[in-house]
């Protein structure tokens, strides 16, 4: 499938991660943020990726692009990407899927604008650095007038008066800062959107606006989209699949409906349990006493053993087998519902 030749286009899916692994150099111990992470993710579709704080979904979102800091290391695995593995590319090959190809909204990105710029200038310069995609070849300051239409479309498209282009971020509200970012990650064209909690920080009313527009510019430009959060409540509301992410490890993954109504692994259970609805107030962990595990040293056998109610010696000693369920998996011995391994 990977030797395609270059003129025939790649039908698979756009995005395959097999057996992803990534590592943290630190003094007491390597993290194992990533590991053996594997799902395929199609055109057009949106996989929302779901768990509790630190159990890796950013160290994933940043790993597909391979921006990690200087103490990460990817152990192994495969990041394959419009049929071609980008975990062996080098930083400079790297650039020229990086904003054109994938691009990523970064968690509390709002924050991330550089505050001395007017917003749409900023944007600007993104597309200038990536040469323009999507502008007609010709002098700068034509290319820089057809991009600033651009990016006035763009801000139409995300909800924002295309007049704000010319504000300091600091002169736009959280809500508005938000949405020029994803402009900004619209900007290159991407076939791809990796978006870490774009929304957490904003009140429920615009995070909902926020989600239902980003939801139907997702279909609009028939982009892919992977939907970080650890709301699952957000997740309903924008995800085709759900993956469902523990101590490092996709524990479920699955079509959302068939997740959110027959959940197999006691995790997810767990964890639907304490988001009734987007609206609705959070509740703690009930079903799921005890803390997410050390990543330098975690449970044997299952790492969801000591907070599960289901566990037995087998959970403690052996890696639990996946199994499957219509248009879902689960890693459990005993998992939920009719499936048993
Ligand atoms: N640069 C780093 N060096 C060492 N450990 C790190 C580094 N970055 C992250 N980690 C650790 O890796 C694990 C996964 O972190 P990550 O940020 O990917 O989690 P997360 O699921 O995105 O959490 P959150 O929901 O809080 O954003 C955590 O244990 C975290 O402490
Ligand atoms: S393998 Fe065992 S401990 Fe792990 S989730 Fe399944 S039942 Fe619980
Ligand atoms: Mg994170």
């Amino acid at each position: 499938m990977l030797d395609q030749p270059s003129h025939t286009p790649f039908t698979g899916p756009l995005l395959q991660v097999r057996d992803l692994t990534l590592h943290y150099r630190t003094r007491q111990g390597d993290v194992r943020a990533v590991d053996g992470v594997t799902f395929s993710l199609g055109r057009g579709q949106v996989l929302g990726l779901v768990g509790e704080s630190g159990c890796g979904k950013t160290s994933l979102g940043m790993g597909l692009l391979k921006l990690l800091p200087s103490n990460a290391r990817l152990v192994r695995g495969e990041i394959i990407f419009d049929g071609q593995d980008l975990a062996p590319l080098n930083d400079a090959q790297m650039r020229r899927y990086r904003w054109r190809r994938i691009a990523m909204i970064f968690q509390a990105a709002m924050n991330a604008l550089d505050p001395v710029y007017r917003v749409g200038e900023q944007i600007l310069e993104a597309m200038e650095a990536h040469a323009w995609p999507g502008i007609e070849d010709g002098p700068a300051g034509q290319k820089r007038r057809q991009a600033r239409e651009k990016v006035k479309e763009l801000f139409r498209l995300v909800g924002l008066d295309p007049e704000l282009m010319d504000r300091y971020p600091h002169e736009l509200s959280g809500g508005m800062r938000q949405r020029a970012v994803i402009a900004m990650s619209l900007a290159c064209r991407p076939d791809l959107v990796i978006a870490d909690e774009p929304t957490t920080a904003l009140d429920v009313i615009v995070q909902e606006r926020i989600l239902r527009e980003l939801k139907s510019i997702q279909k609009e430009l028939g982009l892919s989209l992977l939907y970080i959060t650890h709301d699952v409540a957000v997740v309903a509301e924008v995800a085709d699949q759900v993956g469902v992410m523990y101590a490092g490890q996709l524990v479920e993954l699955g079509d959302t409906p068939q997740v959110f109504h027959q959940p197999m692994h006691p995790y997810t259970a767990g964890l639907l349990a304490s988001f009734p609805s987007i609206r609705g107030e959070k509740r703690p962990l009930a079903a799921l006493p005890g803390e997410p595990p050390s990543l330098v040293a975690p449970p044997s056998g299952c790492r969801f053993h000591p907070r599960c109610p289901r566990a037995t010696k087998e959970c403690r000693q052996e890696v639990p087998p996946v199994v499957g369920q219509g248009n879902a998996w689960a890693a459990c011995w005993h998992p939920l519902g009719a499936a048993q391994p």
